[in-house]
């Protein structure tokens, strides 16, 4: 067989074996590269006979052009069927289940400090912040309950020192100081947050929250107090009427002071707000006492005003229908789950204002 027939022979048979693309490669390399063996025939024209060179280079290049098509088909075949195997792999299984979204929820206590906010926001109230850790000036003694004031046991309180100079604030009460000694009145503001006595059962935990309201200004009375909390209760509630009462109470911070209890009645098993025959306890309020007026330099011939203290896990309680204040505070995912609020499905009455 000539030198051409065999590497003619030799390549076919490598063409018809499986070939990825770099074996293609090395083997037209392998005919056609500077040392290939097609080339090296070409070279061989300048030695052959005259009467043969024609005949020659002919079959050469017939060879020559027969095995780079064959060649080129190869490499594109191979290229083909490279692609579709990727495509293969990747292809994306549109049957496999989605994997799931887990959404956080909001805290039912800060959905309600929000509402809140929003409500009191509406008739011009700012927001307040104070901190957890308070003295015992700005808790006690600012807010008229000196040292032998029966008041100081009934809130069974957190000392952090020794000397019960620092504690954690039993009521929100002291951020009122701490707004009248920075600011000029008049005043108008709320202050939600967190508070602490050392109590714990179904309706008490030693953690809870508050919101205390305050507002001073030269004529305001008792009756923008009671308007003012028949609008909040009204909104909070989402409903037209409610059945309010004022009891006369005590608070060394207010004079004279008073509870509001709320209406209700139980059907089919359910709370209903503001109407009824049972009366619920939901706040403490009064006409700010000229002492805690005089203690932050407040003239108390020309200011006055009220002030009011509502607690805000007992008010959420009673909206979402949560029975145990414990719940709350227990970290448990599922119960978040449940009662929590989706970030982006809010109640009617919830205006868009955060804290
Ligand atoms: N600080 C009171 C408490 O924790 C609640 C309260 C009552 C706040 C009357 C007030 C108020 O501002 O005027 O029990």
């Amino acid at each position: 067989m000539s030198d051409l027939k065999k590497i003619k022979e030799e390549t076919l048979s490598k063409l018809r074996s499986k070939l990825d693309l770099s074996q293609i490669n090395e083997l037209k390399s392998d005919l056609f590269g500077k040392n290939g063996k097609i080339t090296n025939q070409f070279k061989k024209i300048g030695s052959i006979s005259d009467s043969e060179k024609k005949k020659y280079a002919s079959e050469l290049n017939i060879i020559k052009d027969e095995l780079q098509t064959l060649i080129n088909l190869k490499i594109s075949e191979i290229e083909i069927l490279e692609v579709n195997e990727k495509l293969q792999k990747e292809k994306i299984d549109v049957t496999l289940p989605e994997r799931p979204i887990i959404r956080g929820k909001i805290h039912p206590v800060s959905q309600t400090i929000d509402e809140i906010s929003s409500i009191f926001s509406e008739i011009g109230f700012s927001v307040e912040e104070g901190p957890d850790v308070e003295n015992e000036y700005n808790n006690f003694t600012a807010l008229n309950t000196p040292d032998y004031h029966p008041a100081r046991d009934m809130h069974d309180t957190f000392y952090l020192d020794e000397k019960k100079q620092k504690l954690l604030r039993t009521h929100t009460s002291p951020v009122q100081i701490r707004t009248m000694i920075k600011g000029k009145p008049p005043f108008k503001i709320i202050a939600p947050g967190r508070t602490y006595r050392s109590d714990s059962d179904q309706t008490h935990a030693p953690m809870f929250h508050q919101v205390e309201g305050l507002h001073i200004d030269k004529d305001i009375n008792m009756g923008h107090l009671k308007g003012c909390l028949n609008y909040f209760i009204k909104e909070f509630f989402e409903v037209d009427k409610i059945k309010m009462r004022f009891r006369p109470s005590h608070f060394p911070f207010t004079e004279p002071s008073a509870e509001v209890d709320i209406g209700y009645k139980i059907k089919d098993g359910k709370i209903v707000i503001g109407e009824g025959d049972q009366w619920l306890e939901i706040l403490g309020c009064g006409m700010v006492h000229p002492n805690v007026l005089k203690n932050v330099n407040v003239d108390s011939d020309k200011f006055q005003g009220y002030a009011f203290g509502i607690g805000i896990d007992r008010l959420a309680m009673l909206k979402y229908g949560i029975n145990d204040l414990r719940a709350f505070f227990e970290c448990d995912y599922r119960w978040l789950n449940h009662f929590g609020f989706d970030p982006l499905d809010v109640p009617t009455n919830y205006r868009g204002l955060s804290r």
